[in-house]
């Protein structure tokens, strides 16, 4: 009798740990709305795309070639490159407080209206007061498709290179 109420109390038990794992496990919908994916191939050229990832909006700027040909290594180095063309991908909240800074075509820039900082097409701060670049989101390239959420080896050569933290 004694054995098995133990045997008893024992799959209770374990039925138990399954149970609170699963309710400690996000849900497969919460797993997946962390990832997006945006297929680079179909942006315009200099025309800014407005995109959405764990709820923060994603900047992504196809550049044209005359912006590649004058632009600084330290720019280039920000640059999601797929064969010639070059991406901008950045979440689009200043890195001051956190405002959402506009495109200027005539300037190839982008303003925050909250506190005046600029930032070049590359992100980089072109003037104060934001205190970094806008931040690169995690991302891993298939082909042309950019999925944002995790890490793959062209975002972890940018981590090498200091260019992500
Ligand atoms: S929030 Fe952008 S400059 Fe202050």
């Amino acid at each position: 009798m004694g054995k098995a109420f133990g045997a008893v109390a024992g799959v209770g038990a374990v039925g138990s740990l399954i149970a609170m794992k699963q309710t400690w496990d996000p849900l497969p919908s919460v797993k997946a709305a962390g990832f997006s994916t945006i297929d680079l191939s179909l942006i315009p050229e200099n025309e800014l795309v407005v995109e959405k990832w764990r709820g923060k909006p994603i900047f992504i700027l196809k550049k044209t070639a005359e912006m590649v040909a004058s632009q600084e290594s330290e720019d280039a180095a920000r640059d999601i490159i797929i064969g010639d063309a070059h991406y901008l991908v950045v979440i689009a909240l200043c890195t001051h407080l956190g405002c959402i800074p506009a495109y200027r075509d005539a300037k190839k820039d982008f303003k925050c209206a909250c506190h005046g900082g600029e930032f070049n097409v590359s992100g980089r701060v072109t003037k104060s007061p934001p205190p970094s670049p806008l931040v690169i989101p995690p991302y891993k390239l298939d082909g042309h498709i950019v999925l944002l959420g995790e890490e793959g080896p062209e975002y972890k050569k940018m981590k090498e290179a200091g260019v992500v933290a």
